[in-house]
């Protein structure tokens, strides 16, 4: 099934929410690659760019979150660091040539991003608009 945004996601906040569909549409392409059969080489391209893309919306939010004094900040953060360090451990191994761990990652993602969006993000978005900086 695919995996995409939907307005239950909206943000309000332009820019987190392009990065967001972006990341679907990664995570939705490599979903698909997996279930085609993509060879080696382009699911461990697919596989860094979500890492690349992850890890430059990451650095939008906490800029965001560290400008306006976010409070819950280090929480944050701690999930951010922690869903990167699970996709690299799930890269690392698809590399040491368990293939099926590719398959594994757009599940892992789908689950963290609907999770993520909904208890984290609209968190810091709510304290933005709350101090009208969004
Ligand atoms: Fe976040
Ligand atoms: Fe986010």
């Amino acid at each position: 099934m695919e995996i995409t945004w939907s307005s239950r996601y909206d943000t309000g906040i332009q820019l987190i929410n392009e990065q967001h569909q972006e990341l679907f549409g990664i995570v939705d392409r490599l979903r698909r690659m997996v279930q085609e059969g993509a060879g080696r080489d382009a699911l461990e391209a697919q596989l860094g760019d979500l890492l690349a893309c992850s890890r430059r919306h990451f650095a939008t939010e906490e800029t965001y979150m560290r400008r306006f004094g976010y409070p819950d900040l280090p929480q944050h953060v701690s999930e951010h660091a922690s869903m990167l360090t699970s996709l690299h451990e799930l890269t690392t191994k698809f590399q040491e040539s368990h293939q099926s761990m590719a398959l594994m990652v757009p599940t892992f993602m789908e689950g963290w991003l609907k999770h993520h969006i909904s208890d984290g993000d609209f968190g810091f978005v709510t304290f933005l608009k709350a101090h009208n900086l969004a």
